[in-house]
C-alpha cells in the first residue's frame, strides 16, 4: 500500500512586515510547506496577516497558517527571520547594523530557548553580518545557519542579462558573489547562456570592461536603492528568493544557490559570512561550490570579505 503520510514541513517566520508577509503569501501560492506560524512583536499584525492569508486558502495550496509565539519553534523545520528595521532612502544596508544586531540577539535567543532543532534562514540586512550573529548566538553548526546572501542579486543579474539578450532567464547562468551590498561582484568569467560562455555568445572580448555589461552590473548592485526611492522598500523579489530557498531545504533538493555562509578556507577566506554558490538541502548547506575566479574577481571577493569582517567584529563585540 502506498503510504499517505506526508512529511511535516513547518516554517516559522519572525517578522510580518513587507518581506515576511510577502514571503508567507508566496509560500501559500507555491505549496512548499504545510504549516506556517507568523511571529511579530505586534501580535495583532501577525493575527491579521494570518487571517487574510487563510481566506485565500481555497485558492492556494493546503497549509495551516496561524500567528504564534516562540514556543512554536521547538518542532519547526525552518525559522525564517525577516524582522528588523529596513533601509530609509539613502541609507546603506551596513547602516542598519547596530539597530538590527540588538533585535537579532533577542530573537535568536528566544528561538533557541524553545528547543529549536531546525535551520535558520536569515533575510534581514545587513544579511551577511546578521547571519554571523545568528550563528554565534545560536551555537548551531554552520550548515544550519543560512543567509539569503546574494540570491536576489543573482536573480537580478540573470533577469537583466536575459532582457538584454532576449533569452529566458532560466537559461542564463550567472552569479553575483560577496556582500549582499555595495561591495558585491559579478562573476563575469562564469556567465553562460545555454552553456555557451558569454564572451563567445555575445562576441565580446573584454566582457568585464564592456560598457553595456558594466551598466547591467551597476543596475544590479544599485537596484535596491532605486526601488526604495520609488516605493519605499523591496519585498517581492526577496520573498520569492526565500521561497526558493525554503523549497531547496524542505524538499531536500541539493540545489546550487548563492547564499551567505561561513567560509572555512573556501576561496582562501575564513571566519566570514559571504554570498557564494552552495549546495542546499534538508541539512542546510551541504558544501560551498568553488568556482575558479580570475585574479580581479578574487581580489574583489577578498575586498568584500575584509569589509564584512571588520563590521562583523564590531557587531560581535
Ligand atoms: C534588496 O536588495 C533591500 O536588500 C534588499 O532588495
Amino acid at each position: 500500500m502506498v503510504s499517505t503520510v506526508t512529511k511535516s514541513r513547518k516554517v516559522v517566520v519572525v517578522g510580518t512586515g513587507f518581506v515576511g508577509s510577502s514571503y508567507a503569501f508566496s509560500l501559500l501560492n507555491q505549496g512548499v510547506a504545510n504549516e506556517l506560524v507568523l511571529i511579530d512583536l505586534n501580535r495583532e499584525k501577525a493575527e491579521g496577516e494570518a487571517r487574510d492569508l487563510n481566506h485565500g486558502m481555497p485558492f492556494g495550496s493546503p497549509m495551516k497558517i496561524r500567528a504564534g509565539d516562540y514556543d512554536e519553534c521547538s518542532n519547526a523545520d525552518l525559522v525564517v527571520i525577516t524582522a528588523g528595521a529596513n533601509q530609509a532612502p539613502g541609507e546603506t544596508r551596513l547602516d542598519l547594523l547596530s539597530k538590527n544586531a540588538k533585535v537579532f540577539r533577542i530573537i535568536v535567543n528566544a528561538v533557541m530557548k524553545s528547543g529549536f532543532k531546525g535551520i535558520f534562514l536569515v533575510a534581514t540586512n545587513p544579511v551577511d553580518i546578521l547571519s554571523h550573529v545568528t550563528l554565534e548566538v545560536s551555537g548551531l553548526p554552520k550548515q544550519r545557519v543560512i543567509g539569503s546572501g546574494t540570491i536576489l542579486d543573482t536573480a537580478r543579474f540573470r533577469y537583466l542579462l536575459s532582457e538584454h539578450f532576449e533569452i529566458d532567464s532560466r537559461n542564463v547562468h550567472a552569479y553575483i558573489m560577496g556582500e549582499h551590498g555595495d561591495t558585491e561582484l559579478p562573476v563575469w568569467s562564469h556567465v553562460q547562456i545555454g552553456g555557451v560562455p558569454l564572451s563567445r555568445y555575445a562576441d565580446i572580448d573584454d566582457i568585464e570592461n564592456n560598457k553595456e555589461m558594466q551598466e547591467i552590473f551597476v543596475n544590479v548592485r544599485d537596484a535596491a536603492y532605486s526601488i526604495i526611492e520609488s516605493k519605499g522598500a523591496t519585498y517581492y523579489g526577496i520573498a520569492l528568493g526565500l521561497v526558493r530557498l525554503t523549497k531547496a531545504i524542505l524538499h531536500n533538493e541539493n540545489s546550487i544557490v548563492t547564499v551567505s555562509t561561513l567560509l572555512d578556507g573556501e576561496y582562501g577566506l575564513k571566519d566570514v559570512f559571504l554570498g557564494v554558490p552552495a549546495v542546499v538541502n534538508e541539512h542546510g548547506i551541504r558544501q560551498v561550490v568553488e568556482l575558479e575566479l580570475n585574479a580581479k574577481e578574487q581580489q574583489q571577493l577578498e575586498h568584500s570579505a575584509s569589509v564584512l569582517k571588520e563590521m562583523t567584529e564590531k557587531a560581535l563585540g
